[in-house]
This record gives C-alpha cells, structure tokens and sequence, in this order.
C-alpha cells in the first residue's frame, strides 16, 4: 500500500487561476454516495480523490470532478432529517433568519440544496415566501409533502436568473453543506450577486477547514466536499464576484462548521468576528502548505493503527459492525481498504441506503434495528459526528459491555 503524502503535482486553481500544491493523494474513490445494488453501474465508477492547498488565495480543493449528474442523481439517498439534533439546529437557524432579516414586507427565501426541506419547512410554517432548488428529487418530493416549495433543478446563474425574473430578489439566498460541493462556484456565486436584493445576505455554511486539519478528520475529504472552506480563501474568493464576508459564526455541528454571512460589497460593515477568525487562521498556519504535510501524515498514521485494530479484532472472532453508513464512511473503508470481511454491515436508519452496499467497499447496509439482533463485541462509529445521539439512543449496548470504536482525532475505543 502506498501512502498518500509525498505528492509533488500541481494544478490550477478554480477560483483565481494560481498554483495549487497537492497534499494528499487517496488513490481511486467511489462516489460516495452510490449506495448500490451489486450490479448497479453507478457501482463502478471512481475518480482520483487528491487535494491540495492553492499557493494564491489559499483555497484548499479537489483535483478532479465527478459529474453532477453522477453526484446528485433524482434517488440521491442523504436524508438531512436524519438526526434529530440537525432537524433542531435547522428549525432555529430557520427562525434566526425569520425574525432578523425577513420582518420586511413580503420577504422572498430562496434555498440552494434544501433537500428533503429540513429548514425550509419552518420557513414554510411562518408563511414565508420561499423557494428552494434541490436536483434531488426524491428528497425534494419530501418537502413538497411537508408544503414547501422546491424546483428540482441545479442552482447556478441561469437558475438564479430565472427566480429572479419570475419571482423577484431575494432578501436571504440560504445554504447549508452545499455549496462547498460545487466545483463551478463562479456560476454559483454570478447567480447569487443577481438574485440577491440589494440589502439582502447570502448565509451559507459548511465543514470548517479549521477543524479539519485540528481535529485530523480526514474523512470530510470526499467526491461531494469539492472545496474545504476558510474565513480567508472564502473572503478572497467572493471579493471576485462583488461580494463581502460581513460575518462568520462558528457552530460545531457536522465535526465543525462555520456559517458565512455574505453581502454585496460595501452593503453592510463587516462584524469583529471576521478578523478574529483570520487571525486564529493564521495562528493555526492555515495557508502554509507545511500544516498540510502534518495533516497527511496523521491521516496515514490513522489508517495504519485503525486497520491493525479492525485485523486484530477479527483475529481474535470479536464481531464489528458499523454504524452510520455516512458519505464520510466511503473515504475511511475505501483509503484503509475496509471491506465485509472486517466489518460485515453498516447500520443506518436511511429506508433509502438500507438493503443495498455502501460504495467501494461493499459493506451491505442494514436496518438500524438490525444493531442489537444480537449486539455485536464493537461498533465503528462512522457517524462520530452524531456521537452523542447515537450513544444515548444505544445506550443498552454499552451498558451489556460493548464498547465503540472512533477514528478521529486518533484511533480510541471508549
Ligand atoms: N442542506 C441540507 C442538505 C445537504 S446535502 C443539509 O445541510 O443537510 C447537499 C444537497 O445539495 C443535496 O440535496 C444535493 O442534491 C444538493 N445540490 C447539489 N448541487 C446543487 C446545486 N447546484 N444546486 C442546488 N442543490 C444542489
Ligand atoms: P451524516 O454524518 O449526517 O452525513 P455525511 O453523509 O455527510 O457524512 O450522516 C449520518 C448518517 O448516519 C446518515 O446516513 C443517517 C445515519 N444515522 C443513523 O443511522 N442513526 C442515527 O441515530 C443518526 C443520528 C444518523
Ligand atoms: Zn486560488
């Protein structure tokens, strides 16, 4: 097995045309969400998963793309509603937004990448004018069963063109764990400098690179998380397309999350919290390509101490089962080579991953029922991020002596 740091390569940056320096190489990877059935097509296709650091304005981003249509096909089975945490954390960023930025007359919410309507739907509730635009149409015909009004469609700037022409500006364009996951951002970012109204914000976050490379969670690296986000490389790319960071809220959801606040440039004055989070970004060496090189060293080092335990466990007849069959997952079995000989099923309460195997590695995933029939000797917590919720709803399972395997920061079992 080869490791994979030592990587030499460069390519041009997406967002400003500079050099970026490759820092990790984790060889072919599936999509990962293309939970498949053994003989599903979607099954075979794999890209070169590498991510480097750009030398210009610091965006830390992929190599290579996968097709949209492959990402995000109309049976796309993430589910945001799947953990009551995140259903709660949505339905207050949803009155947030409600009670400060949408008390004018008829105020207009656009959503890009609302899914199955997990925040929408209390936006709905408060009888808010919205619009969410979601190519996933399974999920979407969720939402539309909870009333709330999605057009199955990619956001980009002929979409945000058209809201605009037929529905007016809109006074929030909200996103949450998407917009990192789109390589042509420059599309994304045109269509919001159109759609939004002139003192309107655009509100998106995702998976802070920060936490990331602090928290050595190598796993947030797959087809869908495109770009990994920073207060700096976020600013110096909307700086391209008139448009200004004016505030950044740290929130720890998803192993870390920073939620940007976005205006157009010169609307509104930027809060303390934007400079304070640059400068804890340059304490933490964020931009220099050296912490990268620490990084890639920790993520082989994870990699060789979670094989040896999952080797040894089985060794000994101890059985393995995983929990949280997560998009995440796809890197940490498909990198380490985890397969149904370690780990023989995932448990997950998604109906629409169950019965079929997660992707590259082949672990079919079960009924989250399916966990205590019988219990088995450990658990691999995919889903650490949803720790504390997954523990207490299993709490049986600890108290009959089993006991949970984690992988980030280190390999522990608790
Ligand atoms: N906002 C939810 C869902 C995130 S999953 C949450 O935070 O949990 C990412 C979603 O983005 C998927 O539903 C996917 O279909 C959607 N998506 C991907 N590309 C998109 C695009 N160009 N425009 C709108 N939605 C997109
Ligand atoms: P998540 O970590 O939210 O996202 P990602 O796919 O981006 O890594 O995925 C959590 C998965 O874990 C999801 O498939 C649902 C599943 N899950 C359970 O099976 N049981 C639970 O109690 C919770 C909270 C999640
Ligand atoms: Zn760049």
């Amino acid at each position: 097995m080869t490791d994979g740091n030592n990587k030499a390569g460069t390519f041009p940056c997406r967002i400003c045309g500079g050099t970026v320096r490759e820092w990790f190489d984790f060889g072919p990877q599936p999509i990962s969400n293309a939970f498949t059935s053994a003989d599903d097509p979607a099954a075979l296709v794999r890209y070169d998963l590498v991510v480097g650091l750009c030398d210009g304005c610091t965006m830390v981003q992929q190599r290579e793309e996968c097709a949209r249509e492959e990402m995000f096909r109309p049976d796309y089975p993430y589910r945001a509603s799947g953990s009551a945490l995140m259903c709660k954390y949505f339905e207050e960023v949803a009155e947030h937004l409600v009670s400060t930025e949408l008390t004018g007359p008829d105020p207009f919410l656009v959503e890009i990448g609302s899914n199955d309507g997990v925040m929408l739907r209390t936006v709905r509730s408060a009888g808010i004018r919205h619009l969410g635009v979601d190519p996933s149409r399974d999920a979407a015909e969720v939402a539309a069963a909870e009333g709330v009004r999605v057009r199955v469609d990619f956001f980009e700037e002929s979409t945000a063109a058209s809201i605009r022409a037929d529905e007016g500006a809109a006074d929030v364009i909200f996103s949450a764990n998407t917009i990192s996951h789109i390589s042509y951002i420059d599309s994304i970012l045109r269509g919001v400098a159109t759609l939004l109204a002139p003192r309107g914000v655009f509100v998106f976050e995702d998976r802070y690179l920060g936490d990331i490379v602090e928290r050595s969670c190598f796993d947030q690296l797959y087809d869908e998380h495109f770009y990994l986000f920073a207060a700096r490389s976020v600013q110096a790319m909307l700086a391209r397309f008139g448009l200004e960071l004016v505030d950044v809220e740290h929130r720890d959801v998803h192993g870390g999350t920073v939620r940007y606040t976005v205006a157009l440039a010169g609307a509104r004055t930027p809060t303390p919290a934007v400079a304070t989070m640059l400068e804890r970004e340059r304490r933490q060496g964020l931009a220099e390509f050296a912490t990268y090189e620490a990084f890639a060293t920790r993520i082989d080092t994870i990699r060789d101490e979670l094989v040896a335990l999952l080797t040894r466990l089985h060794d000994e007849g101890k059985r393995v089962v995983g929990y949280g069959a997560t998009s995440k997952s796809a890197t940490v079995t498909n990198y380490c080579g985890i397969g149904p000989e370690l780990v023989p099923f995932v448990c997950d309460s998604t109906a629409a991953k169950q019965g079929r195997l997660a992707p590259g590695s082949g672990i079919p995933v079960r009924p989250q029922e399916v966990f205590s029939d019988p219990y088995p000797a450990y658990a691999l917590l995919f889903a650490w991020n949803h720790a504390d919720e997954i523990m207490t709803k299993e709490h049986t399972f600890a108290e009959r002596g089993g006991r949970w395997i984690q992988y980030v920061p280190t390999v522990h079992i608790s």
